[in-house]
């Protein structure tokens, strides 16, 4: 990054430390207009819209959704694909190390911003909702790509707003290269499969359906029909070569326990900050919302006529638990369910299903043709390095987040989000290394809080066993890589360490169940220069 736009950003972060003090009206006031900085020299300039827009997802009526689009203004020609047919927006491919600018424009009839999920960047082009614009404005995004090679991705962050934005439609793919990456000739091309999984509830007009009851926001919103890449009864048709998977759960809610349907083990090569040092393989995997895995899948030795069906398997603790204390004596809260039926309303009760409750079918893949591989699994993928003992300012006192729902209430260390609002301890030093701890309460209403930290990628040093489900569960989970996201299943505690460094300035930590985080299980954290 050039010297002067170093020095603005420098400038940015100690104006936001100084305004969070101030009255928020005034705070709001002083925000920078984002404009195109004439002297950052992008390699790669991208407009993109969010608008209102119809596509067929079923046959006979189309959908209503909202969509990002994307036109390419410079840089090479695969730095945006389209996925056609969908709802979903196109994949960003960027190299690390590029500078990048996107002109974003809002053409949904609500305030919305784009935040870049997992990515390293300035404050302002985090997608603070403090910056969420209306409809008709603009707003620019400008940085340079940090973050190494990697399965990112991007979706709206209005205040209060991202849950249903996401759900009618508006996510993509950022997909990061790098030369280490390019050295181990993983597969590529037609060999590298995007799989973002949702799930949604549609009415018998095709038309997708959003929560209404704050309860059924509390317990967990997941649709009956399983998308993949915008598409329901999702189909692969491949040869019998090597392939990568790369797999996002950008679903508002719903966890899924992934396994192949052949009893085969899932061979594990990334996680949500990029590839991990070795693969490693699991019987299954749990993805929460967010998260994201890289999956290495050999089809060498299948037949034509072959199939495979990458499944959800059941599990316990997806949902809403009532408990009292750790290991207390547990309940499922399961008095108001009603049964979901395609009609898109509850039948009755005001709770669907639950995460793990039943088996799902994700995807299937049929192999229709003979290929040699030209692939092999590298037996190193890359050095992850790890965070030394000595350099983690809190190692015996890690700052801790507990995540509640008592009296029905999503809350973080028994606060709500409030737009502009740091406590004391949510302020950090930056260029220092911190150990962070997430709790779930075990007081009150229990739910799974895919927990999320904006800016960094960190590495996870502890897990506890939840406290319901454990033995269904416990060999899903892979903690050895970088990550963004962690699930926090009910009565687990996770530590995780990570490095604030480059941008100071307000970012956001949250629970990822999107509706968790409207109801503003969410908070700032300030670092400060
Ligand atoms: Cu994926 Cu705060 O977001
Ligand atoms: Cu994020
Ligand atoms: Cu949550």
């Amino acid at each position: 990054m050039e010297r002067k736009t170093f020095l603005k950003y420098s400038a940015l972060g100690s104006a936001f430390a100084i305004s969070t003090l101030a009255i928020p009206g005034i705070f709001r006031n002083t925000i920078p207009k984002s404009k195109i900085d004439p002297k950052f020299k992008p390699d790669i300039e991208i407009e993109m819209k969010a608008g209102e827009d119809k596509v067929q997802i079923f046959s006979g009526l189309p959908t209503k959704v909202w969509r990002y689009k994307a036109k390419l203004l410079k840089g090479p020609s695969n730095s945006v694909v389209n996925i056609k047919n969908s709802y979903l927006g196109p994949i960003l491919k960027v190299k690390y190390g590029n500078k990048i600018r996107i002109i974003f424009q809002n053409d949904i009839p609500e305030k919305t911003i784009v935040h870049w999920h997992g990515l390293h960047v300035p404050s302002q082009f985090d997608g603070h909702p403090i910056y969420a614009v209306n409809r008709g404005e603009k707003y620019v995004y400008e940085f340079e790509i940090k973050n190494r090679a990697g399965t990112y991705w991007f979706h709206p962050h209005p205040n209060k707003r991202t849950g249903p934005q996401v759900y009618y439609g508006l996510a993509g793919l950022f997909i990061i290269e790098d030369d280490d990456e390019k050295k181990l000739n993983l597969p590529s091309g037609k060999n590298d499969i995007p799989i973002i999984i949702q799930d949604r509830n549609f009415d018998s007009n095709n038309q997708l359906v959003y929560v209404t009851h704050r309860m059924q926001k509390i317990t967990g919103f997941v649709g009956d029909t399983i998308l993949v890449n915008g598409k329901p009864g999702y189909e692969l048709s491949l040869g019998t070569s090597s392939y990568r998977l790369r797999i996002l759960n950008g679903s508002n809610s719903r966890i899924y326990k992934l396994a192949w349907s052949d009893g085969t083990p899932l061979t594990v090569i990334g996680t949500d900050g990029g590839l991990l040092e070795q693969a490693v393989v699991k019987n299954y995997v749990m993805l929460g919302p967010a998260e994201r895995i890289d999956v290495w899948l050999d089809l060498s030795n299948k037949n034509i006529g072959d199939e495979l069906i990458l499944k959800s398997l059941k599990f316990e603790g997806g949902g809403m638990i009532m408990g009292m204390g750790r290991r207390g004596g547990m309940m499922r809260g399961g008095m108001m369910r009603g049964g979901m039926m395609r009609g898109g309303m509850m039948g009755g009760g005001m709770m669907g299903e639950l995460s793990g409750e039943s088996e799902l079918n994700i995807l299937k893949i049929k192999i229709t043709r003979k290929e040699k591989n030209k692939y092999a699994l590298p037996s190193r993928l890359s050095k992850i390095v790890r965070f030394n003992k000595n350099e983690i300012i809190n190692l015996n006192n890690p700052r801790t987040f507990v995540f509640s729902m008592m009296h029905m209430t999503p809350t973080i260390n028994g606060r709500t989000f409030k737009m502009t609002e740091t406590a004391k301890d949510e302020i950090v030093r930056l260029n220092t290394t911190e150990m962070w701890k997430f709790v779930n309460s075990t007081m009150g209403m229990q739910m799974p809080h895919p927990v999320h930290v904006h800016d960094v990628q960190f590495q996870i040093v502890e897990r506890t066993p939840s406290s319901v489900g454990w033995n269904s569960i416990k060999d899903g989970f892979i903690d050895n890589g970088w990550k963004d996201t962690v699930l926090l299943m009910p009565g687990m505690e996770i530590k995780v360490v990570m490095r604030f460094e480059d941008y100071s300035g307000l970012y956001l930590y949250h629970c990822h169940n999107l509706e968790h985080e409207d109801l503003g299980m969410m908070r700032n954290f300030l670092i400060k220069g």
